[in-house]
């Protein structure tokens, strides 16, 4: 056995687990089903959680490598009494949102950029965005909701 924090809560993993990538993991075994699946290639972003702080593709980690460290998932923004993190309400009240499939990997992106740089330029937020792929927005409405965030959280 051998521990990882997810969320905020410790979690024991088994023998077997260890070889499974952290998508694979966090879906299917912790069933945080949040964490979307959409091309388990490393190319679209839309399981990007994050490790230590830092955005990272989960079907390009594997669970071995993540030991003993600390997994933020979109379950784990939300506030304490439920409701919506900031990040996530700027994305609804922006109109950031259409299928959904993008959006939590869009949010854990852009919420590692504004714990480094509460104020990014919109430059900034579309190049650290530039490796989540949205099918849906054209991508400026979730631009908009990351500045509305960063007004809003600072
Ligand atoms: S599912 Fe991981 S990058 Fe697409
Ligand atoms: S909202 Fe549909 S893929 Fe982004």
């Amino acid at each position: 056995m051998a521990d990882l924090k997810v969320n905020g809560k410790m979690v024991s993993v088994s023998e077997e687990d260890l070889e499974k990538s952290l998508l694979d993991y966090i879906r299917n075994t912790l069933l945080l089903t949040g964490t979307k699946n959409g091309c388990n290639i490393g190319v679209c972003g839309a399981c990007t959680v994050l490790v230590d702080g830092a955005a990272k593709r989960s079907c390009k980690v594997k669970v071995s490598s993540v030991i003993g460290k600390e997994i933020l998932t979109i379950e784990g923004l939300e506030n304490a009494d439920g409701t919506l993190h900031p990040l996530q309400q700027a994305f609804v009240d922006a109109g950031a949102i259409q299928c959904g499939f993008c959006t939590p990997g869009m949010v854990m992106s852009a919420y590692s950029l504004l714990t480094k740089d509460p104020h990014p330029s919109r430059e900034k937020i579309k190049k650290s965005l530039s490796g989540n792929l949205c099918r849906c927005t054209g991508y400026q409405q979730i631009f908009d909701a990351v500045e509305l965030a960063s007004e809003e959280l600072n």
